[in-house]
């Protein structure tokens, strides 16, 4: 019964504050869905990353001249606090520099991935997608490093 004597003026400001709350935490939780990849994804990331970057790149991911590394600390120390699908999005508009692009969406995607484990982020049971915002680390997960 106390409920209807608060003011009225009270209830105006709460229950709209509540449900902007609501709707934002919603929000927030579909545009930063963090998700995983799998290893089955990193796979064939592999065999697309072998064909389309070692190149310049290396197998070690080190790179070479201008190409930068992949994996590692300085790749992770120009990477972290962004997402997976940043390095997506990077890769898929600027990769390789001559014919970005050129390797699809799906094996970009699968690449990231490969990415992802070559930087010893666990793989998951939640594939990876164009959605995906798993986290890059400012250094290797503690648990992974040898
Ligand atoms: C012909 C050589 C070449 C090939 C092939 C190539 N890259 Fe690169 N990549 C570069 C160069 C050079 C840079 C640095 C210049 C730049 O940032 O655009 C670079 C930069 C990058 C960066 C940014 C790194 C950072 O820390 O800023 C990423 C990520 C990347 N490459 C991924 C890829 C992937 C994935 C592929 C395969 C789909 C690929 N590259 C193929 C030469 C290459």
């Amino acid at each position: 019964m106390t409920k209807d004597l608060q003011p009225l003026s009270v209830r105006l400001i709460v229950v709209p504050a509540v449900v902007a709350l609501a709707v934002a935490l919603v929000r927030g939780q579909q545009a930063t869905p963090a998700g995983t990849y799998t290893k089955e994804q990193a796979e064939a990331g592999k065999a697309a990353y072998q064909v389309n970057c070692e190149g310049c790149h290396r197998p070690d991911f080190q790179g070479d001249q201008d190409a930068k590394p992949l994996a590692g600390s300085s790749f992770l120390n120009a990477w972290r606090g962004k997402t997976s699908n940043d390095l997506f999005t990077r890769i898929n508009k600027t990769m390789p520099p001559d014919t970005p692009g050129s390797a699809g969406e799906e094996d970009n995607l699968n690449i990231v991935a490969f990415l992802l484990q070559a930087n010893k982020i666990p793989a998951g049971t939640t594939p990876l997608t164009h959605e995906s915002g798993v986290p890059i680390p400012a250094t290797t997960p503690a648990s992974n490093r040898r």
